[in-house]
């Protein structure tokens, strides 16, 4: 596969603002970088060129793409919105699309975080989870990053139901397969 070809960036769920994709784009132009969400792109978002917007369930955009195309998945708090199946269907999807090595990382509340770490197991990622930190929280600020942590008062009012705590972001590998030596 030629590497102009490939996505180096993939943010699942980026939200019709898309802040981080913008950002990096910005920050690297030479790699190619795709942000998917099942709403329209906000209509004053201006995305660099190396950037694309792609307006889709996310189940339905992995299923066109190449199996080993992409470097890295990321999805901010795009889990705890969808039910267990599809979950899985994802994480088989994102297993298949990422190179060897690839990585994926997921930012959560910290109450979903063992389960989905189970779930990315079972398709054979190794995976850590640790505290987002400050510095990633706030560049590339993203609009859930940004209300958990700097108006979290706003975050409570609009979502009374679910509790709010500081994002944990799971950093997942996709092992590559040990081949047998031969004697
Ligand atoms: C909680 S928001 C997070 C937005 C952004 N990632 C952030 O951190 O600010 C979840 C986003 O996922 C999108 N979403 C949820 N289920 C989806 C699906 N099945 N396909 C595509 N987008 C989905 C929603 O439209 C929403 O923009």
């Amino acid at each position: 596969m030629k590497e102009s070809d490939t996505i180096h960036f993939l943010d699942l769920g980026s939200s019709q603002i898309p802040d981080r994709v913008r950002e990096l784009a910005w920050h690297h132009p030479k790699r190619q970088f795709v942000a998917v969400d099942q709403h329209p792109l906000w209509p004053e978002e201006k995305l660099p060129s190396n950037a694309k917007y792609v307006e889709s369930d996310v189940i339905q955009y992995m299923k066109t793409l190449r199996e080993g195309s992409v470097r890295i998945v990321n999805a901010d708090f795009l889990l705890n919105e969808m039910p267990e199946e599809q979950i899985r269907e994802l994480i088989g999807h994102v297993k298949r699309v990422l190179k060897s090595n690839g990585k994926a990382y997921f930012s959560e509340d910290r109450q979903n975080i063992e389960d989905i770490r189970k779930m990315l197991h079972e398709h054979g990622f190794t995976t850590f989870a640790r505290d987002l930190t400050k510095k990633e929280a706030e560049k590339p600020k993203t609009f859930f990053n940004e209300v958990r942590i700097q108006r979290p008062q706003h975050w409570r009012e609009s979502r009374k139901e679910l509790p709010v705590t500081w994002p944990v972001r799971i950093v997942a590998t996709k092992r590559i397969k040990a081949t047998r030596q031969k004697d």
